[in-house]
Parts: structure tokens; C-alpha cells; sequence
């Protein structure tokens, strides 16, 4: 595939990264010339981890992938995308139940932003039940996450949880 010299912004809470955050990276770096996953604010979440924590996860995870440099970013996303030369927004959208808010952000988004297209990845199959907050209800119950993020995730979701 031929990559286009576009820089797109991959947005989101990131608590923490999970494979299938990971699996929409590798997706958007085939198509985009530089893709900068961002940390932003969600006020309807109360994040495990800290922005610095998650950032640092976020680095880990991306190390090997040419192109692609995470950020965080306090203020609107459509602030980010300009500061970072984005014409691009990614979101990923596993399943229906998805569709409606990710719809309503995108037109805010266009509203604030006109020229900032949004495009909708789908990810891998076996990502595609897969979340931040059930890898996290998941482990606090006990279970076994290791094929759901990185070792370096894991390790710190052990310290959280004082395992
Ligand atoms: O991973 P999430 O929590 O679904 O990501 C949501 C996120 C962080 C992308 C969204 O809350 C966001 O864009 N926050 C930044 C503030 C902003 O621009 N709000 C208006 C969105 S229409």
C-alpha cells in the first residue's frame, strides 16, 4: 500500500493500552505517513493509571513502530490535531454499541474542525470484545490478561493491584 504523507491522530483514554489499541496502530501506520496516539482527557472516566503511567505504557508499546509517537494532550482534541498537524482522526469501532457515540464525536469534532476527517478502523476479530476497562474488571477479579496487553502492562496492572 502506497502510505499517504498524512499525519493522523489516534485519540483516546489509554488506560492502559491494550492489544487492540495496538492492533489499530499497526492498521493506521500502513495507511499514514506519521500516526501520533494520543492521551486526552475523557471526563466521564476516573483513570487506574496516571497520564504519566500511561504514556509510558503507550511509549513501550510503540517503541518498534516506525512513524508512530505518542503524546498526551490536556485540551480538545481538535486542539491536538492542530498542534500536531493531524488532518486525520482514527477511532477504532468494535461493535455496534460503539457506533453512536464515536458518530456524535466525530460531528462535534467536524463541527469545531472542518477539515479533520474521522476514520473508523476495525480491529482484529479477536480484539474485538476487548477493552481497557475489561482488561482492568478482569484482572481486579483475578483473571488472566496476559494475551490481552503488553508485559510491561501487565507487570504495572500487578503493582496497581498489589499483586
Ligand atoms: O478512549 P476513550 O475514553 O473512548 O476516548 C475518548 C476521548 C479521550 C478521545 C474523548 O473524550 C476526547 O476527545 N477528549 C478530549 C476532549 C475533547 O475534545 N472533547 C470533545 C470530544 S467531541
Amino acid at each position: 500500500m502506497t502510505k499517504k504523507k498524512i499525519t493522523a491522530i489516534y485519540p483516546g483514554s489509554f488506560d492502559p493500552v491494550t492489544n487492540g489499541h495496538i492492533d489499530i496502530i499497526k492498521r493506521s501506520i500502513k495507511i499514514f505517513s506519521k500516526v501520533i496516539p494520543a492521551i486526552l482527557v475523557n471526563p466521564e472516566k476516573k483513570p487506574l493509571f496516571t497520564v504519566e503511567e500511561r504514556l509510558y505504557l503507550l511509549k513501550d508499546a510503540c517503541k518498534d513502530l516506525e512513524g508512530v509517537e505518542p503524546v498526551f494532550f490536556d485540551g480538545l482534541l481538535v486542539d491536538a490535531a492542530k498542534k500536531y498537524g493531524a488532518t486525520v482522526v482514527i477511532r477504532g469501532i468494535r461493535a455496534v454499541s460503539d457506533y453512536e457515540y464515536e458518530l456524535q464525536m466525530a460531528l462535534m469534532n467536524r463541527s469545531l474542525y472542518e477539515e479533520l476527517e474521522t476514520l473508523f478502523l476495525v480491529p482484529a476479530q479477536e480484539y474485538s470484545f476487548l477493552s481497557s476497562r475489561l482488561v482492568k474488571d478482569v484482572y481486579g477479579a483475578g483473571g488472566d490478561i496476559k494475551n490481552f496487553v503488553t508485559p510491561l502492562v501487565a507487570e504495572k496492572l500487578r503493582e496497581k493491584f498489589n499483586r
